[in-house]
């Protein structure tokens, strides 16, 4: 949530922290600004999209090497001016930017106030501005570690201090910040994106690293406010994996990337028709292996409730899903026989690294399937899948969600293989048909002009369901979610028996219901429940697999999906539903990839 930049070198700060910010505008886009330190701190700060910004900074055009930018998603105060980052304290000594939330603001706030200070904002970070400056000793990293302590809550902070117009400072606490080490030239951004078109070797900033930013070189500190070492890293990431190449929307450029990432995912995990994972469990972990917890947040959590129905059924142990928010504060029974899966694509989200870390303080084993690299929920964990999906910028998620279901696949039939339920021979065949989904969802694309037919139909309707049963109910979650995320048209997904306990009330003449049917021991009972919807005056828009007969005559529109084994079809049936959400918000006319209220990354709770 909300993105960070800033430089230090030899060139003007003000164009590289604006392409910086277009780079995270999909962190938050309510307002952003930029303080450049040359002569002086001049800091521009405008309402609304990147572009506003831009606008004023031509007018203005602020001459400095040094610099921070900020684009918000708002937590505490409107979106507006007064709110926007960067906040300079009452006496001039800081001007920052602030990801996260300050929880205590308000009792600083209070006593920062009794002793004079005035505030311009109703933000939480214009409250770590005066604190800094109230106790501000003449040293920027004593009194950030000194500000630190006085903090309760998550921020990474990117400030510039009065006296030191040749450094920036930053410091961080459960939110993600990075430095990018370039020739003469260093870059501060909260996610990788931002700097990659200038340099791939970063150092990964720390809880409670406090950093000192110089155009030749960094110094960290640890609380103590001792030096550390700080390892540079080289980023394995492509500066194309951020562009749209050619497409209208990153959204629809990652739903066409979605092969690849599957393949990608899913390719390194098998060797000559077995698995091998990445990391190993404890000895006699899987034997011992009672329960199994996967914990994680909207469309992260619908791969993990299609993983329950997989891994139940094919391995044998029992499979809890949990939403993060409501995990970590149900007071879970965990022992060290449970391994708590925690899915994540960003692997940055609050709520489910507070799981994680909940889930080590009661002695489960944890595993994370996480895409982005070196982020904290994969270095947190015992164990990580990484899903090799590239950047997903797009707000609404659908490579990496394709890829999340490409792991859980591939952990399903190893933990079955480990329990002695898979001989050889059945994971042979299941991970070579695992490595022809790919080409099943290469097939599932061409259904995008049947799909944007439909999506005609739709566009105006005031509502929608999406129902099915078995392991196309939680697809119905995720069609619903990603329509309803996008196209702001309001929609539920349901399992289709489910219905009739209340929510078929709701069902009258046009009401748009999508029906998946991909389970061929269950089709029958869907066609009935098609048949209700239907004589309540439903328009039915059924999702099936190729060569499913008796369709046609039920519904209004088919989506006919290439077939699969039960397993695998979630990947394939993903496709159209991303794609009905997707042209259903461009025929709208809405910014498919940066939909109202929304971040990317949830790194408050
Ligand atoms: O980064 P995460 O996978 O942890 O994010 C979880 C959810 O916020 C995310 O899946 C969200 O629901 C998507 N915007 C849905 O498209």
């Amino acid at each position: 949530m909300c993105g960070i930049v800033g430089y230090i070198g030899e060139k003007q700060a003000a164009p590289i922290l604006i392409e910086g910010l277009r780079r995270l505008e999909y962190r938050g886009y309510d307002s952003a600004g930029i303080a450049v330190s040359g002569q002086k701190v001049t800091v521009i700060k405008e309402k609304g999209r990147i572009d506003n910004l831009k606008a004023e900074i031509d007018r203005v055009y602020p001459v400095g090497t040094v610099g921070i930018g900020h684009t918000r998603w708002a937590t505490h105060g409107i979106p507006d001016r007064s709110n926007a980052h960067p906040h300079s304290s009452m006496n001039g000594i800081v001007t920052l930017v602030h990801n996260g939330i300050i929880e205590n603001y308000i009792e600083i706030k209070n006593e920062l106030a009794e002793k004079g200070y005035v505030f311009k904002s109703e933000t939480d970070t214009e409250v770590i501005a005066q604190l800094f400056d109230s106790l501000f000793n003449g040293n920027a990293v004593e009194t950030m570690i000194k500000t630190a302590a006085r903090l309760e809550g998550s921020y990474a902070v990117a400030m510039l201090v009065k006296g030191f117009s040749d450094k920036v400072f930053t410091m961080k606490k459960d939110n993600p910040m990075i430095i990018g080490a370039g020739d003469g030239e260093y870059f501060i951004a909260s996610d990788i994106p931002a700097i990659l078109p200038y340099t791939k070797d970063c150092y990964i900033v720390k809880d409670n690293d406090f950093v000192e930013l110089r155009k030749d070189g960094i110094t960290v500190y640890g609380i103590d406010g001792e030096e550390k070492a700080a390892d540079i890293n080289s980023i394995n990431m492509s500066v194309d994996a951020a562009q749209k190449n050619g497409y209208d929307y990153f959204m629809e450029k990652e739903i066409y990337e979605q092969p690849k990432a599957f393949h990608d995912t899913v390719s390194p995990l098998i060797k000559d028709g077995s698995i091998t994972l990445p990391f190993e469990f404890p000895k006699g972990f899987i034997k011992n292996l009672s329960r199994i917890h996967i914990v994680a947040c909207g469309s992260a959590y619908h791969v993990g409730m299609t993983a329950k129905y997989i891994i139940e059924d094919m391995a044998r142990i029992p499979v809890i899903v949990d939403i993060a928010s409501e995990f970590r504060y149900r007071n879970p029974i965990l022992n060290e026989n449970d391994l708590c899966i925690f899915v994540s694509q960003s692997g940055e989200t609050a709520d489910t690294l507070a799981s994680l870390r909940e889930s080590k303080a009661r002695g489960a084993f944890t595993m994370s399937i996480v895409n982005v690299l070196y982020s904290t929920i994969a270095r947190e964990s015992d164990g990580v899948i990484y899903t090799n999906a590239g950047a997903e910028i797009a707000v609404a998620t659908t490579k990496a969600l394709m890829a999340q279901l490409g792991v859980c696949y591939i952990l399903a039939a190893f933990l079955a293989h480990e329990k002695g339920l898979m001989g050889d021979d059945i994971l042979r065949n299941f991970t070579e048909e695992v490595l022809t989904v790919p080409e099943k969802i290469k097939k599932a694309l061409c259904s995008s002009d049947n799909t944007k037919e439909i999506a005609r139909h739709i566009k105006d309707r005031q509502s929608m369901f999406f129902i099915g049963r078995g392991i196309d109910y939680p697809l119905c979650l995720e069609g619903s979610l990603k329509l309803k995320e996008i196209s702001y048209i309001h929609s539920e997904g349901y399992g289709a028996g489910e219905l009739k306990h209340g929510t078929i009330s709701l069902i009258e003449n046009g009401t748009a219901v999508v029906a998946i049917g991909t389970d061929d021991a269950l089709l029958g009972k869907m066609i009935s429940n098609i048949k209700e919807v239907r004589a309540r005056g439903a328009y039915v828009i059924a999702i099936v697999k190729e060569g499913t007969k008796g369709i046609e005559e039920v519904a209004d529109k088919v989506i006919y999906v290439p077939c699969a084994s039960r397993y695998l079809m979630p990947s394939i049936t993903v496709v159209p539903l991303q794609l009905l959400a997707y042209h259903t918000t461009v025929l709208k006319g809405f910014d498919v990839d940066k939909p109202r209220n929304l971040a990317k990354s949830v790194t408050v709770e």
